[in-house]
């Protein structure tokens, strides 16, 4: 099965704009709509929204992911948790990754997903995450479609994704559970099928996990598993090693993935307090 292109997963009024786009010629852009190399972008008029332009414009890859084993190994866990849903499912799936930044989740998501739209609300990161999974994928079979828009205002049709990602995450960029965080809760509950799975994951303290449980479920989802990551080890490590990071051996301990997953085992025994991230899946 092919890709559906994203103007078919739009809902009224954001697929008449792109239309409208598509249409005309030296037409003058609406004043929230642009297209630019084929990536719909729907201003929100939102402060967050320069705030994240700016962040990427002037860095590399903010959060320096690749280079944090903890990091990839979340990047991994939540494209796990997505095969299972394929496997269970038994059929390639309709995914939204919220947030997408460069596309570190997006770009492991292809063997699972028809249809994989990767959502930012800077331009900036969401052209970069398509250039990446579009290198992944070759050209062969191309399920990826990106889009710049806020998730406050998904511009999608109801019931349209078997899965939305939102990782790390609506907890952090609204500051805790503000409306904010239940309007975008809200938002992905909207634009899931019904048994549509959402996979939510933050970086908090872990005596916060019981509240961001009960922000996900401020939607009526269904609670399927909550998850600490056991991490927190190696954000100590990070952290004890600040001073330290101009050398090395430091750098290579930190971007070390079975150094990492070691951590990880030593954590499990200490119980859920050793875990900084925590991950929500719940079902509409
Ligand atoms: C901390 S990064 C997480 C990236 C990735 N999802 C991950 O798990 O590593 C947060 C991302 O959310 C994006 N973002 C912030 N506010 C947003 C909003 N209102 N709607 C959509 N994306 C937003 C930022 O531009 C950034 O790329």
């Amino acid at each position: 099965m092919k890709a559906v292109q994203i103007i078919e997963l739009l809902a009224s009024p954001y697929k008449e704009k792109i239309s409208s786009q598509n249409s005309t010629t030296n037409s003058e852009s609406s004043k929230d709509f642009s297209m630019i190399e084929g990536i719909p972008i729907f201003l929100v008029g939102d402060t967050q929204q320069n705030f994240y332009e700016e962040f990427y414009q002037s860095q590399a890859e903010p959060w320096a992911y690749s280079g944090r084993a903890a990091e990839v190994l979340r990047h991994e866990y939540v494209a796990e948790q997505v095969k299972n849903i394929y496997q269970e499912k038994g059929r390639k799936l309709t995914i939204l990754d919220l947030g997408c930044s460069l596309g570190h989740i997006t770009e492991r998501l292809h063997p699972y997903g028809e249809t994989i739209v990767g959502l930012d609300i800077s331009l900036t990161a969401v052209a970069k995450a398509k250039k990446r999974c579009e290198e992944v994928v070759k050209g062969k079979d191309n399920p990826y479609q990106f889009i710049v828009a806020s998730c406050l205002e998904l511009p999608f049709q109801e019931n349209t994704f078997d899965v939305v990602i939102a990782s790390d995450g609506i907890w952090g960029w609204f500051v805790e559970d503000t409306e904010k965080s239940k309007k975008a809760v809200a938002e992905i509950y909207k634009v899931l099928k019904d048994s549509g799975i959402v996979i939510h994951t933050d970086y908090l303290h872990p005596r916060k996990f019981a509240k961001f449980v009960q922000l996900t479920m401020s939607a009526p989802f269904q609670l399927i598993k909550e998850e600490p990551m056991y991490d927190r080890l190696w954000y100590r490590l990070e952290s004890w090693t600040k001073s330290l990071q101009g050398f090395t051996w430091i750098k290579k301990l930190l971007a070390n993935v079975g150094f990492a997953k070691k951590l990880r085992t030593l954590a499990r025994l200490f119980g859920r307090n050793y875990s900084k991230h925590i991950s929500v899946i719940a079902k509409k």
